[in-house]
C-alpha cells in the first residue's frame, strides 16, 4: 500500500460528503475518491442482500482505483454488510465505518439515555444496539426510523420545508440526553437540529464526522500510512473525483463546489 494512494469514500449519495469534507480538513494532503450511488438511492428502504452487493461492486471499484483505505460513510451501509465487506477485503486495504468509531468512543460513557434517529436498513438491522451492548450495559436506547428523511436530504429540499418532519421523528425520541444523527445525510442538518432543542432540554448531539475521522487519522498513522505531503504521482488532490451512479441536478454540484471548490471533476460511473 501506498502512503499517497488516495482514500476511496462512499454512501448512496451526498451524505458521506461530509465525512469527506471533514477529511480535507483533519488530514489535507489525503487524496479522496468519492462514490455516490445516486442511482440506488434511498439504501434505507433496499434489503440486506442489495445492500451487501451494491457495496461489495463500489469496494471493487475503489480496489481498482488502488486505494490504501475505504471509508464506509454509510450507517446503512455499514450495519447490513460491515462483515461481508471486511471479510471479503481485509487485506486489500484499511477499511473504515462510520459506527464503530462511535460507539467505541468514550462519550457514550457520560450518556443514559440515547436516541438513534436512522434509516429503515439501520434500524431493522439492529446493528447500533448490539454494538453498544458489546461495550456499555448502563445505556438506554431508543431508536427511530425515519424513511423520509434521507431521501428528501438528497433532493435538495430545504431545511424550512422538513423541520416538522424532523420535529415528528424526534418527538418519538422522550427523555433522551444524547442524540445520535445515524444517516450521514442527517449531518447536513445538525445545527438546525441542535436549535430546534435549543432553550428546552440539553441534549448532547454527537459529533459524528470529528470522531469518526479522528479515528481514520488515528489508524492511518500507526500503520504509517498518513500522508503528510502533497504527492505528484496521482491526480487527484484532496476531493477531485467525484463520481456518482447517475447524473447530478445542479444543487447538487453546487453544495459540492461550495464544500470543496472548484477542483471537481464529476463523472458518471455505472455498474453492470
Ligand atoms: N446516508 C445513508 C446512511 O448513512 C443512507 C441514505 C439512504 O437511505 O440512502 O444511512
Amino acid at each position: 500500500m501506498k502512503i499517497d494512494a488516495p482514500i476511496g469514500i462512499f454512501d448512496s449519495g451526498i451524505g458521506g460528503v461530509i465525512i469527506a469534507k471533514e477529511i480535507t480538513m483533519q488530514m489535507p494532503n489525503e487524496n479522496i475518491i468519492y462514490f455516490g450511488d445516486t442511482m440506488n438511492m434511498p439504501y434505507g428502504e433496499k434489503s440486506k442482500d442489495f445492500i451487501i452487493k451494491n457495496s461489495i461492486k463500489i469496494v471493487s471499484f475503489f480496489l481498482k482505483k488502488k486505494c490504501k483505505a475505504i471509508v464506509i460513510a454509510c450507517n446503512s451501509v455499514t450495519s447490513n454488510a460491515l462483515e461481508e465487506i471486511k471479510k471479503k477485503f481485509n487485506r486489500k486495504f484499511i477499511i473504515f465505518n462510520v459506527i464503530e468509531p462511535i460507539v467505541k468512543n468514550k462519550i457514550l460513557l457520560t450518556s443514559n439515555r440515547i436516541g438513534i434517529i436512522a434509516t429503515p436498513a439501520t434500524i431493522r438491522s439492529n446493528f447500533y444496539v448490539k454494538e453498544i451492548n458489546k461495550y456499555y450495559h448502563h445505556l438506554d436506547i431508543i431508536q427511530v426510523s425515519a424513511p423520509l428523511l434521507a431521501p428528501m436530504i438528497e433532493k435538495g429540499i430545504e431545511i424550512i420545508k422538513i423541520k416538522n418532519i424532523i420535529k415528528n421523528y424526534l418527538n418519538n425520541l422522550k427523555s433522551i440526553d444524547t442524540l445520535l444523527l445515524a444517516c450521514t445525510h442527517y449531518l447536513f442538518f445538525k445545527k438546525e437540529i441542535e436549535n430546534l432543542y435549543y432553550g428546552r432540554v440539553h441534549i448532547h448531539i454527537i459529533d459524528i464526522q470529528k470522531i469518526v475521522v479522528q479515528e481514520i487519522k488515528k489508524i492511518l498513522k500507526e500503520k504509517k500510512l498518513y500522508s503528510t505531503t502533497t504527492s505528484s504521482s496521482y491526480h487527484h488532490k484532496k476531493l477531485e473525483i467525484f463520481y456518482t451512479s447517475t447524473f447530478i441536478p445542479c444543487f447538487f454540484k453546487k453544495k459540492i463546489y461550495t464544500l470543496f471548490g472548484k477542483d471537481i471533476l464529476f463523472k458518471r460511473y455505472v455498474f453492470n
